[in-house]
């Protein structure tokens, strides 16, 4: 059955010392919880200054690092680049892709991501791949189009095998720090609809077993909402995730539901 997982998307916040303290924090307020790894995930990703020194003060039993990106090129002259060998080596496990925002500050595209997939699955990163349409899509109703051009222009280019290791991440970008919260019907519609398209490339089973993540929003308030429709596997979070209290709240809710 697949994995029921929360993540927290730190994105360009806290530095060292206020990132150690979350970390910290986090992990100090699992160590309660009776969690079952096999069922559930917790994630966090943070600025890759902060890696090495968070991988020291983590229960990685307990709590997975992962980075927010890697580069498209596995070494050399890309300078102010982090590569996915670099992110091992200092304790990361997984790493986000194609964020919004980096799609759409960075200018990453479909190719720059089906080179950054291969990379972290030849580093056997678990990949936490994100999708997600702006407001002017979901307003023209383009939003089924806009998810499944994604997915098929970088994820349906692997082979089931390396299907099988990837995390998606619907985010609507009209509901990342917004406030403006996808209702819960909303985004079951849009994660059954992942479901189906994933089912329809890769069969039933594969489909069933694979986590699908929503983001955008996501706190204790609007989360068991979320977290009780049959396909959303859990949350990327971003704002709630640099509360402590809230991240953990986030946990406990996605294993009651
Ligand atoms: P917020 O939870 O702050 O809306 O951010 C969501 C997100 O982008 C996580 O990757």
């Amino acid at each position: 059955m697949r994995k029921k997982i929360v993540a927290g998307n730190w994105k360009m916040n806290t530095d060292l010392n206020s990132g150690l303290e979350l970390a910290k924090a986090v992990s100090e307020k699992v160590k309660s919880i009776d969690l079952d790894t096999n069922k559930f995930g917790l994630i966090i990703a943070t600025p890759f200054t902060h890696l090495y020194a968070v991988s020291q003060v983590i229960d990685s039993s307990k709590v997975q690092l992962s980075a927010q990106n890697i580069a498209d090129n596995e070494k050399g002259a890309f300078t102010g680049e982090t590569s996915a060998s670099m992110i091992k080596s200092v304790g990361a496990t997984a790493t986000l892709l194609g964020h919004s925002e980096r799609r759409a500050f960075y200018g990453e595209t479909s190719e720059t991501l089906t080179k950054k997939l291969k990379i972290a699955l030849d580093h056997n990163l678990l990949p936490i791949f994100c999708i997600g349409e702006v407001l002017e899509e979901r307003e023209a109703e383009k939003h089924f189009e806009v998810v499944k051009s994604q997915i098929d222009e970088v994820l349906f280019n692997l082979d089931v095998d390396d299907f099988k290791k990837v995390i998606i991440a619907y985010e609507p970008v009209w509901a990342i720090g917004t406030g403006k919260v996808a209702s819960p019907e909303q985004a079951q519609e849009i994660h059954a609809f992942i479901r189906k398209i994933v089912s329809e490339k890769f069969g039933a089973e594969v489909a069933e077993n694979t986590t699908i993540l929503y983001g955008g929003s996501c706190s204790p308030s609007n989360a068991a909402g979320l977290f009780s429709q049959p396909d959303i596997d859990g949350g990327l979070i971003g704002g709630a995730s640099l509360k402590p209290d809230d991240f953990i709240e986030l946990l406990k809710i996605r294993m009651q539901e």
